[in-house]
């Protein structure tokens, strides 16, 4: 691997101490996914009690904080990133109260509590929405959302020709209230999720209020939907191309819905405010904008506190590319000052364990289903292992998606009458969604629905082979992906992983080698076994080692000197 330097030292102050502001830095976050975690009241919907009668888990597990996707009311055309009311809880996931119990009990077991924050877009449902209906052209009601009118004879033709991400154009044509066809409405998703208009003042100010809010009501941070998206070029000038999905596109090309300079103010104001409050409060964006550089832009000392690290996420399965990307994310985060982030998996991308035994250099698939390529099951799981326990040897905070614990598979045969991802309807059935990363989870081998819900009740069907994920099947069970988990996230802590700095050791083209802090990381890539070290005490590991007590294939060790 030529372009490796042998030996090369992030700067100290990447270690900044844990002190309580800062404890995102090095911080393990958990991902819920409230539909698909835990379901009190047996409806096959999780639910906000269903979650606070799990917290223990997370505890058990270690992990400091936990994000909640969006639990507010909402139709659910995109499964709650379609918000109707962004300070009320949607009765399918429990009452208002119920959130103040969560957050209370989280806290009282030291986990902070992050939400997630939707601002690109609100519902269609949403009031302000059917206020700009009712008000018709030219009104300051439709001025908050992005209203054009059409283009060609009678405006038949929508405004420009943006696509949405999930397929199909980007506009779609109301009736005025007197019954004409009528002007239309920009949504870069479902036509459920029209898009605000940022440089309105009255939108502004009510996402500052919502902030508050949720500020007041003892959150410890927001996850920003679509934090690249808010502000469009002014122009909203033809693009010419595909929607290429949730992409921030590149220096060369980039796309006028995408990345916009305008979004940082926001993101300033938004700081402020935060600042305001004491005990560290965080914005995490999600931000799918490349390269590292351009994203590490939201993570200025003014501006967010982090941004999911999605080039990281979309490495393939080399040592090349695993050591480029990481390489590249401690220097993009380093040069603002920020601590960068690592994720494999979370409700919008194929699990890790099955993404991973898709042949090396496969595109990201969305979604996969009866009919297309599918993945080595076993080889996924073992190099799912083994990124995960690469990643949480790296310096800085981890995201994990609730499930990969346990080593959970995407639900590859999903029939597709069961979907409900809008993208599987719009894409023309062509790709199949997100629906397969988003199966209830399953605790306990032997119950209905796998403990998930005290009834067989399930919003999306679980596989019938998911038994042995279970968690009850793998706690206490040595070599377990679970305790693999469990033990990798209490040395991280106990030896000041998150906290510390990355030195690259000498690596061959198989290997992936470096230390941090007293702890020597090894992944073997290549297809042969590699030995130990010398003088190497082995402190923990992604597979069993082989007879000669070398690392296999597709396995991760933490060594001691
Ligand atoms: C990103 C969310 O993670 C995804 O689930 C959602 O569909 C889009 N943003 C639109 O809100």
């Amino acid at each position: 691997m030529g372009r490796r330097r042998p030996v090369q030292s992030q700067p100290s102050d990447q270690a900044v101490p844990a002190a309580a502001d800062n404890w995102w830095r090095d911080a393990v976050i958990y991902q819920i996914y409230p539909r698909s975690f835990a379901d009190s009241d047996g409806d096959g919907i999780g639910d906000l009690p269903g979650i606070t009668a799990r917290l223990e888990h997370l505890t058990e597990l270690g992990v400091d904080a936990l994000w909640l996707s969006p639990f507010y009311p909402s139709p659910q055309a995109d499964a709650g990133y379609d918000v109707a009311d962004y300070r009320g809880v949607d009765p399918i996931f429990g009452e208002l109260s119920d959130a103040y119990a969560l957050i209370e009990s989280a806290h009282r077991r030291g986990l902070k509590v992050i939400v997630d924050l939707v601002p690109n877009h609100t519902s269609s449902a949403h009031p302000w929405f059917a206020a700009a209906l009712a008000a018709g052209p030219g009104s300051p009601e439709r001025a908050r959302y992005i209203f054009r009118d059409g283009r060609g004879p009678g405006g038949d033709e929508p405004p420009n020709d943006w696509q949405s991400v999930f397929g199909g154009p980007a506009w779609s044509r109301v009736t005025e209230p007197d019954g004409s066809p009528g002007q239309w409405y920009l949504h870069l998703f479902d036509p459920a999720q029209p898009d605000l208009n940022w440089d309105n003042d009255e939108v502004r100010a009510e996402f500052l209020d919502i902030l508050r809010t949720w500020l007041e009501r003892g959150v410890d941070g927001f996850r920003v939907d679509v934090a690249h998206g808010l502000v469009k070029q002014a122009d909203l000038a033809d693009w010419h191309y595909p929607q290429e999905t949730l992409s921030g596109g590149t220096d060369q090309r980039r796309p006028p819905m995408w990345d916009q300079e305008g979004v940082h103010e926001i993101y300033r104001s938004w700081r402020a405010l935060l600042d305001t409050y004491p005990g560290g409060k965080i914005l995490v964006a999600e931000a799918w904008v490349q390269p590292a550089e351009r994203l590490a832009a939201y993570t200025r000392p003014d501006e967010m506190h982090q941004a999911f690290n999605f080039e990281y996420l979309q490495a393939s399965w080399t040592a090349a590319d695993q050591y480029a990307v990481i390489d590249r994310s401690l220097a993009a985060a380093d040069s603002v000052g920020a601590t960068p982030t690592w994720v494999l998996s979370n409700h919008d991308v194929v699990r890790h364990a099955s993404r991973l035994g898709l042949p090396v250099g496969t595109p990201r698939p969305n979604g996969i289903g009866i009919g297309d390529p599918q993945p080595d099951v076993q080889l996924g799981l073992r190099r799912a292992r083994a990124a995960s326990l690469l990643m949480l040897a790296l310096p800085g905070s981890a995201y994990l998606y609730q499930g990969e614990e346990l080593g959970l598979p995407e639900h590859l045969r999903l029939p597709d009458e069961a979907r409900q991802d809008p993208t599987w309807e719009r894409s023309g059935h062509t790709e199949r969604g997100r629906d397969g990363a988003r199966v209830p989870i399953p605790w306990e081998a032997d119950a209905p629905s796998y403990g998930f819900g005290p009834t067989d009740a399930s919003w999306l069907p679980q596989p019938g082979v998911w038994a042995e994920f279970a968690l009850d099947r793998q706690r206490d069970v040595p070599g377990s992906t679970y305790e693999m988990y469990r033990t990798a996230l209490r040395l991280r802590r106990d030896l000041g992983l998150g906290s510390g700095a990355v030195q690259w050791l000498e690596s061959g083209d198989e290997v992936l080698f470096f230390r941090n802090g007293p702890v020597r990381v090894l992944t073997n890539f290549g297809a042969e076994a590699v030995p130990l070290p010398e003088g190497a005490e082995l402190l923990h590991a992604s597979g069993p080692l082989d007879t000669d007590g070398n690392v296999p294939t597709d396995v991760t060790v933490w060594l001691r000197d």
